[in-house]
């Protein structure tokens, strides 16, 4: 029987490594430079507020000097091919999802292009720097802070994304570790709800044995080659 044909896809730091940004937990990766504790949780950024906007105002520059790699655009010829439903998920803060072509992304962890404002709650597009305190530009409260999802905080969305998990016929995790809850439990929620459930990783991930399939390679590879599978064969 062929069922509607629907796809979650749950992206990675992996995906955007081969465009020149940093993976967290790799050697010399994002998180042996820093403490996670110091700019990645709400206490953190109440003890040091200046450590940690001058983080993300650096993550926020580097990102305007890559470009997408291969694996993004690929994902954006799915989402403009694929005659089913697509739903892209990215724990990544960058845009190359989007500089890639696609116009759907849904950012679990949210964006480094967006300030939140810590007064109204307002979310504004956002390019330039926060550490000089500029004022929100819904409330002119001086009280932005990245929009950012930090531990101990509530991903964005995930209502939406567990519906899509419930009901989706295939789950595809590309370059992530699996380290990081709720999206490792994914897989799980995913197959339990009777999906297929494919891994797409430069090397076997904390989670790998949970996937039906795991291939092994560089994003910029196994994405495009997996599109044409699907765009060919189906899923
Ligand atoms: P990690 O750094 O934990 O994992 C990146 C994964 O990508 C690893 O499994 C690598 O093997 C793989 N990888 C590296 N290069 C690759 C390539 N060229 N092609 C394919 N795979 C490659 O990053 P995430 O799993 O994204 O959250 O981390 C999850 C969350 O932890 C992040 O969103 C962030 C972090 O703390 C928050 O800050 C809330």
């Amino acid at each position: 029987m062929n069922g509607p044909n629907r796809i979650v896809i749950l992206t990675g730091a992996g995906i955007s490594a081969e465009s020149g940004i940093d993976t967290f937990r790799s050697a010399g990766g994002l998180w042996e430079q820093h403490r996670i504790e110091d700019v990645a949780t709400p206490e953190g950024f109440a003890r040091d507020p200046d450590l940690v906007l001058g983080f993300y105002d650096m993550r926020r520059a580097a990102l305007a000097t890559v470009t997408p790699n291969p694996a993004h655009e690929a994902l954006a010829r799915l989402e403009r091919a694929f005659s089913g439903e697509l739903l892209l998920v990215t724990q990544n803060v960058d845009d190359l999802h989007e500089r890639g072509g696609s116009a759907q992304v849904l950012h679990m962890h949210g964006e480094l292009n967006s300030a939140l404002c810590t007064c109204c709650e307002t979310r504004s597009p956002w390019r330039a720097t926060l550490i000089d305190r500029p004022p929100c530009p819904v409330c002119r409260a001086p009280g932005l802070r990245p929009d950012v999802v930090w531990f101990g905080e509530m991903p964005y969305q995930m209502g939406r994304i567990y519906r899509a998990l419930e009901t989706c016929d295939l789950f595809v995790s590309i370059g992530t570790s699996g380290a990081v809850y709720p999206a490792a439990g994914f897989v799980q929620e995913a197959r339990s709800s009777g999906a297929r459930t494919l891994e797409l990783n430069l090397e076997p991930s904390e989670g790998s044995r949970l996937f039906h399939e795991t291939r092994l390679g560089p994003a910029s590879q196994l994405v495009p080659s997996w599109v044409e599978e699907v765009l060919q064969t189906g899923i």
